[in-house]
């Protein structure tokens, strides 16, 4: 089944979020001054159980949806999120994949892939400690990051998604060195555009690097050409080494956004739907579900939402948007 939205986008892609929390505090996502350590995050009793978000899962599913990403905050914090792995590759047809910041991912690679996980995506804005730790503000050590995203390379999630957010005032200098040491290597590398998503990250148009700067910048030491999107609605820009050396990718939602194409809706921890990653409120789908709601019911909520949305942020953003309220990147998933 396909349902359309008001601008003919269908709903393809589900980004569910299994916990509010995480263990770093990328100043771009969740600034310590705002996540501090008596932050109040979601009790338990809020947070969807794996069998709602399976149940869901499923209708999404029914709906259209082809592809499930999990994420948080953190998602492997989330306790056995394996359990919620196998729950949903029990769903035919689905393409089941993770975004994370890799901390985790030396030990949780294996029992994910082994609960039927297929790819996962890896954040990693630096090789650089001093860098590093400064983006994710806990200082935590790049080598464990890598020992995640060979952990996940090991137990067959290959080849991975390795995603860094570029901030010019930050890790601009991050840039070739990350580029040099994923070329070569089965794992794409995608370079995203620093986004004023939210409201307490400190975003400023300047900070925000261009893709078509990166590009040049990194095609002027090894040349690239573009490739052919794999799908409508990709995020990200492809392009390849010339010399074959594989592929990277530019998230430019700032300077050249893709909202024309955007087929994804996101479930936040508390059961939420959101339309957009800007969206302002979310459609409570969890107090239905806890009401005794039929499936009928809930995906009349689902397609009725969806039906009528006409979302299309990034290319609006500007004045046209300015000073409206927005959910933070960490309770929706990115
Ligand atoms: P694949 O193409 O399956 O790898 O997934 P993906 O690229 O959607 O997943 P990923 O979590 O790696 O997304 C990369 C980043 O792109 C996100 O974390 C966001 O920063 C950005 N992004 C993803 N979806 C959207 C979107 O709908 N709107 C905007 N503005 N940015 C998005
Ligand atoms: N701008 C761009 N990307 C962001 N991410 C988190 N916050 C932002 C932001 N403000 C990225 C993370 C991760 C993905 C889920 O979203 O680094 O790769
Ligand atoms: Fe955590 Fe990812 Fe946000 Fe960083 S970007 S604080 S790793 S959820
Ligand atoms: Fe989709 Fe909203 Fe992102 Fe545009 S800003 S691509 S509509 S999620």
């Amino acid at each position: 089944m396909t349902i359309l939205d008001t601008r003919n986008r269908p709903l393809r892609d589900l980004r569910i979020s299994v916990t509010d929390r995480c263990n770093f505090r990328c100043s771009y996502c969740m600034p310590k001054s705002v996540f501090g350590a008596d932050h109040a995050f979601l009790p338990k009793t809020e947070l969807l159980t794996f069998e709602e978000i399976a149940r869901l899962a499923g209708l999404f599913r029914a709906l259209g949806v082809e592809k499930i990403r999990l994420t948080g905050g953190e998602p492997t914090l989330r306790k056995d999120l394996d359990v919620l792995v196998r729950m949903l590759a029990g769903i035919p047809d689905l393409d089941l994949t993770l975004t994370t910041n890799g901390s985790t991912l030396d030990a949780l690679a294996r029992p994910l892939a082994a609960a039927g996980l297929r790819r996962v995506t890896v954040s990693l804005d630096s090789l650089d400690d001093a860098v590093f730790g400064k983006m994710n503000d806990v200082s935590f050590p790049v080598a464990r990051v890598l020992a995640g995203i060979d952990g996940a390379g090991a137990a067959g999630l290959t080849p991975l998604k390795i995603n860094c957010v570029v901030r010019r005032s930050v890790n601009l200098d991050s840039v070739i060195p990350l580029a040099e040491r994923f070329r070569g290597s089965p794992h794409v590398l995608r370079f995203i555009e620093f986004m004023d998503v939210g409201t307490t990250n400190g975003w400023r148009l300047d900070d925000v690097v261009p893709a078509g700067e990166l590009a040049a910048m990194i095609g002027a030491r090894w040349p690239i050409e573009p490739a052919e999107r794999h799908y409508p609605g990709e995020v990200a820009e492809r392009w390849r080494y010339r010399d074959g050396r594989g592929e990277i990718g530019f998230i430019s939602s700032v300077t050249r956004a893709f909202c024309g194409a955007c087929t994804r809706a996101r479930l936040s921890a508390d059961g939420r739907l959101y339309l957009c990653l800007f969206g302002v409120r979310g459609i409570d789908l969890r107090a239905p579900l806890r009401s005794g709601a039929s499936d009928a019911d809930l995906t009349a909520l689902i397609s009725t939402a969806w039906r009528a949305r006409d979302d299309r942020y990034s290319e609006l953003r500007g004045a046209a948007t300015e000073g409206l309220p927005r959910v933070e990147m960490s309770f929706i998933g990115g």
